[in-house]
């Protein structure tokens, strides 16, 4: 039979992962109202909460591959297969985007990262030309990636108390 929820570690990567996003965005739409000597700090913290998002993500994706999820309710229309499909693959797609093209925005402001056992070097000389625009990449693309998680929330408490089909309950934690 398949399963009606989704596996503990399919349900562990989606509330860590989701945390991380949440805590990352913050930081970063905050970033510049950190007194002066805090800011380095801050965009070290937010570069390693992002590369830990691409990590455990890649881990997710390897994970959703290569186990079954649980089938969708059989009243569920085409439409709405195909629509939740296509908002979580673009998730998948926007929340490995997001980080990556935060990776260069970081490196081409002259930064390294410190990764507490060990650091790694600037690469690149501080280019205002290229880290401008890359920054209001990053940061439109950040937008796109919440507005996206906020429509999905949104369907997911339209399930639970409007049509009260506890879909919630595929992606919760157990309950006793
Ligand atoms: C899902 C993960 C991430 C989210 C949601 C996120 C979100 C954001 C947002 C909203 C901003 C503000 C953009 C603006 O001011 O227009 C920002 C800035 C920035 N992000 Fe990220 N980011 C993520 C991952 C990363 C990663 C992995 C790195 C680097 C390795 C990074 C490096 C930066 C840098 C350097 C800035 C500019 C900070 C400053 O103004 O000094 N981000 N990020
Ligand atoms: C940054 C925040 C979030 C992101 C990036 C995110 C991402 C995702 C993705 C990619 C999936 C698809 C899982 C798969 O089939 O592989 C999913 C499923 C799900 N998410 Fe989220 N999620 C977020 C927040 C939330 C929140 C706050 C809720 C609670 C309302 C929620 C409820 C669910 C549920 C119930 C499912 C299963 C849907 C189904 O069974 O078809 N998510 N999420």
């Amino acid at each position: 039979m398949e399963p009606v929820r989704y596996s503990a570690v399919a349900r562990a990567l989606h509330w860590l992962i989701a945390g991380l996003i949440v805590a990352a965005f913050v930081l970063g739409l905050t970033v510049d109202d950190f007194p002066k000597p805090y800011v380095s700090a801050v965009v070290n913290v937010h570069s390693l909460l992002g590369l830990a998002i691409i990590v455990l993500t890649l881990v997710r994706l390897g994970w959703r591959l290569t186990h079954q999820p649980p089938a969708l309710p059989a009243e569920t229309s085409a439409l709405i297969r195909r629509a939740s499909h296509l908002v979580h693959q673009l998730l998948y797609l926007l929340m490995l985007l997001v980080p990556m093209i935060g990776i260069p925005t970081l490196l081409y402001r002259g930064r390294g990262i410190d990764f507490g056992v060990f650091q790694m070097p600037p690469m690149f000389a501080r280019t205002p030309e290229i880290f401008h625009p890359l920054t209001d990449v990053h940061g439109y693309a950040a937008y796109a990636l919440v507005a996206l998680a906020l429509g999905h929330v949104a369907a997911g408490l339209y399930h639970q108390f409007i049509l009260k089909d506890d879909l919630l309950s595929r992606m919760a934690a157990d309950r006793r």
